[in-house]
């Protein structure tokens, strides 16, 4: 959460960091503001809101000066003021900073004592302040950061410039991501490196710990006792074209239109075409020695960890244990060497399942992440990283990058159960089958889009919706009620169909729509039966099925939605995507921020 830039050289450094901050949106748009030095003073523009609003301060008020910093917020201290907006800055010193600084009421206190006054809310103010006690006490800007960070207790990433320092950015990380971009004669920091493709394709990824010296001409790395230390610098394939939205309406349209493209990619990556035979990175264990799993993630991609668990279960017969990444390490569940940890993230950031990662590591258990962003905090800790190729994700809705998770989770199960020996080769050579006819399948869903479109039109005006699915499509349902909570505030819960009869079958009337996902296969009759139980009960039914279930269910539906038919182990993949759409073409109508749902930011780098 929160996004930082900055850049030192011989442009003007207020448009760059502005640009840089634009491509960082997705990780917060409660406040944005800038910082630069004109004539060794420090100055800034800040606006509470989106960018937007920043763009208009700075227009009113130009930034000169070719150093600078910038943040776009997501407010944890502090409501989302102006006041409360970064950079925060004393006469000598200006910060930007992402994360939480958690022993900030006793410094503040500590320095408050010593007659420093603090003007807003937030805890990264505290940054400021000690940087700023340092350099009254002498110390060089260098030496007074680095003694302000050994203070520190928390998450942060950290740039800050010094008035009199024209030419200098320090920076600093611990538990929050940071990239250096070497340009020609100028330099640039970000939280992503998706911000510094515009200006560079040289990208270092900083180590939890690091310190960095940046000036027009170089960038000197250091741990926090200053002790210099080299890191290697990345050609990255990003470009700048990846951070447009190609005519789309939004992102989160573009994204969805891209999910065929990604999972093909993903098959390629992950399937030998020869032998028809999924095949992993070399493995630090042996698969075969694996009892155990454990699973968890957050959010979306916990929905996919489901799926997966599903999947494991019954293909590979493998135990598996799985919880939410925030709940995880309170379990403090049993593990030995032969437990594989399984972890799902699109960004490797996410703090909770980082903090699961430490909590597996602790215990012995071997890491295997399953990541879209391989240059992340949760990959340097993993063990082993197998890559969801679904290019940038900027929406902040996860879309594109589920499905490739499932892709990747559909094929490690094959890969586990070929190695306990139990994966009959007329058996993987249908799941094979299945997966490599995925791609157009899903192409094929966009076929339907007026018929989710008019679905929509329906559900815009409803203040709650049932999600219904059953076995591995269970976890569909609650993706797909995830998704219409998320971008368009209205209210879902999603059940295994034959819980309903539990207890939620008593909310249905005709005001509450139900969303059901049932296709043609094993388990449609059960859930055939619970969707007449709700009929009858007065419940307005919308169904995505395929044609042979299709058959049935236009007898009951109000309206379904037919698709291609897939084989059961692969419908998941298939059917997240029109929940997905739905979920979209819902918000689209109701007018919401798509891309930028409200309380949301893209990358949840606190616990
Ligand atoms: C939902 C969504 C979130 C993320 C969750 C985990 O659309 O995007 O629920 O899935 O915050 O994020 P990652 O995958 O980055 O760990």
């Amino acid at each position: 959460m929160c996004g930082i830039c900055g850049a030192v050289g011989k442009q003007q450094a207020a448009p760059i960091v502005f640009e840089g901050l634009h491509r960082l949106e997705y990780r917060g748009y409660d406040s944005a503001g800038i910082a630069t030095l004109v004539d060794g003073r420090i100055e800034r523009r800040r606006a509470a809101g989106k960018l937007d609003n920043l763009h208009t301060v700075l227009e009113a008020s130009p930034l000169a000066g070719t150093t600078g910093i910038g943040h776009t917020r997501w407010a944890t201290h502090g409501a989302p003021t102006t006041c409360n907006a970064h950079p925060h800055s004393t006469n000598r010193v200006a910060i930007v900073h992402n994360g939480i600084i958690e022993n900030f009421e006793a410094l503040r206190q500590r320095l408050e004592n010593i007659g420093q006054n603090f003007e807003t809310d937030t805890d990264s103010e505290i940054i400021a302040l000690l940087v700023d006690y340092y350099l009254q006490q002498g110390a060089s800007p260098k030496d007074a950061a680095l003694q302000a960070f050994s203070r520190l207790e928390g998450a942060y990433a950290i740039a800050m410039i010094f008035a009199d320092h024209d030419g200098l950015i320090i920076g600093a990380c611990y538990n929050a991501p940071l990239a250096i971009g070497f340009g020609e004669q100028e330099m640039f920091l970000a939280s992503d490196s998706l911000a510094l493709v515009p200006f560079t394709q040289r990208i270092t990824y900083m180590n939890n710990g690091d310190c960095v010296v940046l000036t027009a001409q170089a960038a000197e790395f250091m741990t926090f006792d200053g002790k210099v230390v080299q890191r290697a610098v990345h050609h990255t394939k990003l470009t700048d074209s990846t951070t447009h939205k190609d005519g789309y309406r939004h992102y989160m349209e573009k994204e969805l239109h891209e999910h065929p493209l990604v999972i093909g990619q993903t098959l390629q990556r992950m399937i030998n075409p020869a032998t028809r035979q999924v095949t992993l990175p070399p493995l630090p264990f042996h698969l075969k020695h694996v009892s155990r799993a454990v699973m968890t993630a957050c959010g979306s991609a916990f929905y996919a960890a489901l799926v997966g668990r599903y999947w494991l279960e019954e293909i590979a017969r493998l135990p598996v244990d799985i919880d939410v990444a925030s709940e995880f390490r309170y379990r403090n569940p049993p593990l030995n060497p032969d437990s594989l940890g399984i972890l799902v993230s699109q960004s490797g950031e996410t703090a909770d399942t980082l903090a699961a990662i430490h909590t597996l590591r602790h215990n012995a258990a071997h890491i295997l992440s399953i990541l879209n962003v391989t240059h992340s905090s949760m990959a340097r800790e993993s063990d082993v990283v197998l890559e969801t190729l679904a290019g940038p994700e900027i929406s902040v809705a996860s879309t594109k990058a589920f499905t490739a998770q499932l892709t990747v989770l559909a094929c490690l199960t094959l890969a586990i159960a070929r190695s306990r020996g139990i994966l009959d080769p007329l058996n993987e050579e249908e799941f094979v089958s299945a997966l490599l006819n995925l791609p157009g399948c899903a192409a094929e869903v966009f076929k339907q889009t007026d018929a989710i479109r008019a679905v929509a039109t329906i559900i815009a005006e409803k203040r709650n919706v049932l999600y219904l699915g059953r076995g591995n499509l269970f976890p569909i349902a609650l993706e797909g009620a995830l998704k219409l909570k998320e971008i368009s505030y209205i209210h879902a819960e999603a059940y295994a169909a034959g819980e309903m009869k539990h207890g939620p079958i008593s909310l249905i009337d005709t005001s509450v729509p139900i969303v059901a996902t049932l296709p043609y296969g094993p388990l449609f009759d059960k859930t055939f039966s619970n969707l007449q139980e709700a009929k009858a009960r007065g419940g307005r039914l919308f169904v995505f099925t395929d044609a042979e279930g299709d058959k049935h269910i236009s007898k009951i539906a109000e309206q379904s939605i037919v698709l291609p038919h897939v084989h059961p182990f692969v419908a998941p993949i298939l059917h997240a995507i029109p929940l997905q759409m739905l979920a979209y073409e819902v918000a689209v109508l109701k007018g919401t921020d798509v891309d930028q749902p409200r309380n949301l930011a893209k990358c949840v780098t606190v616990e």
